[in-house]
């Protein structure tokens, strides 16, 4: 018997949705089984299934030929199943071995915690892992509180191990020892599904790929006998191109100068050491860099979510450095937050609260005293249609709503210029297609180009160079809290790219 998991017919409805629609699937000993599918197919319903989250409506359940039940995440754990879902879990007060034993009835009354915290260190060893198993979560970058979540799990004897998009919330070089570690649990025999939309990803680590489309499952396939073209089209139903023609505009004026902007990171570290950028309207520039180079502070001193120490941010003349968020929303610029679910999304309002949250104080939707729901509701149907939000109702809670369609609903918010009906000035997009899949991804990068011809300025923060290089006019590289070199794409070759990414300046940054 090869097959640890196998579940026959799922079938999964929600209010108004059927999220799986008599689901096969098969997972092998020692194989790394990737997930595709569009957001909202069912792939995350169908793990959680596998997990014991959910109840199936029906289907059966066979884990190494026996058919079982699973009604709680601890009986998944007790049969071997474990996952890794893409909001780690952990506690960050508690330190890594507390986190890793937390529930655990074995370790018993008196904990050695000598013993255990040498236990866990051999196991983070044995997969390439350097961790301090007394060191607290809150200290952890994303990459380490990941193989926490998975060590807990190995911890526990899992055996089939779930991951939910693990990769985007790691960087380059976090996915690759992510990655070797993954095939080193696949050759002691462990199962792996690997739920991604990145194809590449696909390529690097599977053995079998199965794509899930509209709660079916449309295709299971040897990796190797298939390929990019192919799955984008099982995917979506159609050809997808993987390259845009960016048709260039001219820029004209500025939409934002930045001058010598200096800010603390959390810890009260300088985070931006003096950062100077321009960018132009109808001008997209895209910043790159290892993420946690100050990154995420430049865009929150934008948004105005953070302090500024020193330097100045100028739009249309007017310094917006250490105003108010409202104040800088009137002036135009509209912010697509990082992790939306953890900054911007309030998941117990329906989906047209949340896309009015900000506007509904404003012209045409309010006239100042009382709300105009009727037009709120019309804009909010034009917008689900011209965003491609896959829900059932407007009134369905956010919480509901697949990960990739909770970022189409912030880039409805937030893009469609519903304060006063007018395009932004400025654009601050921080890493908007992650989680996104490939035909959402086309759909966002599509938007930009499209608000940049309108005469919208775009700042553009990506993990990804080659999407970057594909939509920006010109990319900067930031390097420790400072742009260590400016140019435009085609200028650079990957190489010189790589090097201005580890701070070493190769052209000016001007
Ligand atoms: N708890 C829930 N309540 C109501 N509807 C839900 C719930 N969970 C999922 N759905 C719906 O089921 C469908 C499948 O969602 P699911 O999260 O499984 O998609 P997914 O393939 O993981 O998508 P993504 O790539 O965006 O994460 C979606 O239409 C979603 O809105
Ligand atoms: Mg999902």
């Amino acid at each position: 018997m090869t097959e640890l998991v196998s579940l026959k017919g799922i079938v999964k409805h929600f209010p108004g949705v059927l999220a799986n629609d008599n689901v096969d699937f098969t997972l092998r000993r020692g194989e790394i089984h990737a997930l595709l599918g569009e957001n909202g197919a069912g792939k995350t319903t169908l793990m959680n299934i596998l997990y014991g989250l959910y109840r199936p409506d029906s289907g059966e359940i066979y884990i190494e030929g026996r058919r079982i039940e699973i009604s709680s995440p601890r009986d998944a754990i007790k049969l071997g199943v474990g996952m890794v879902h893409q909001n780690f879990k952990l506690i960050p007060s508690h330190t890594i071995l507390e986190n890793i034993i937390l529930g655990l009835k074995e370790v018993g009354f008196i904990i050695n915690y000598k013993k255990i915290s040498e236990e866990i260190r051999k196991l983070a060893e044995s997969y390439g892992w350097r961790i301090n198993p007394n060191a607290y979560v809150w200290q952890l970058t994303a990459g380490e509180k990941q193989q926490v979540e998975l060590l807990k799990l190995l911890y526990r004897d899992a055996r089939i191990l779930i991951l939910d998009e693990p990769t985007s919330v790691l960087t380059l070089q976090e996915c690759r020892i992510l990655f070797q570690a993954l095939k080193r649990m696949a050759r002691e025999g462990k199962g792996i599904i690997f739920i991604t939309h990145k194809l590449d990803e696909v390529f690097a680590i599977s053995d079998r790929v199965t794509v899930m489309r509209k709660g079916r499952v449309v295709i299971t396939k040897e990796t190797s006998k298939t390929d990019m073209s192919e799955l984008a089209q099982y995917m979506v139903g159609r050809p997808v191109l993987f390259s845009i023609q960016k048709e260039r505009t001219q820029p004209s004026g500025e939409a934002i100068i930045i001058k010598n902007l200096k800010a603390f990171n959390d810890k009260g570290v300088l985070a931006l050491k003096g950062v100077d950028l321009v960018v132009k309207k109808n001008e997209i520039v895209g910043v790159i860099g290892v993420t946690g180079n100050g990154q995420q502070e430049l865009v929150e001193v934008i948004a105005g979510l953070r302090k500024a120490a020193e330097g100045s941010i100028l739009i249309d003349g007017i310094n917006i450095a250490n105003s108010s968020p409202d104040r800088i929303i009137e002036l135009g610029v509209a912010y697509i937050p990082p992790e939306p679910l953890k900054y911007s999304i309030a998941p117990n309002l329906t989906i047209v609260d949340n896309l009015f949250m900000k506007a509904y104080r404003y012209k045409p939707y309010s006239n100042g005293i009382l709300i105009n729901w009727k037009k709120i509701y019309k804009k909010a149907d034009e917008l689900i249609k011209n965003f491609q939000i896959i829900s059932p109702s407007l009134s369905t809670k956010a919480k509901s709503l697949s990960g990739g369609n909770l970022q189409r609903l912030i880039l409805a918010r937030e893009l469609s210029g519903l304060i006063g009906d007018k395009i932004p000035k400025l654009i601050v997009a921080a890493y908007p297609t992650k989680g996104l899949d490939i035909g959402a991804t086309e759909f966002v990068h599509k938007t930009l180009i499209e608000y940049s011809r309108k005469g919208s300025g775009i700042l553009f923060i990506s993990e990804d160079i080659e999407e970057a290089l594909m939509i920006s006019d010109r990319v900067a590289v930031m390097h420790d809290g400072r742009i260590v070199g400016i140019f435009k794409p085609g200028e650079v070759d990957m190489e010189k790219i790589g090097l201005m990414m580890a701070g070493v300046q190769v052209v000016p940054a001007i």
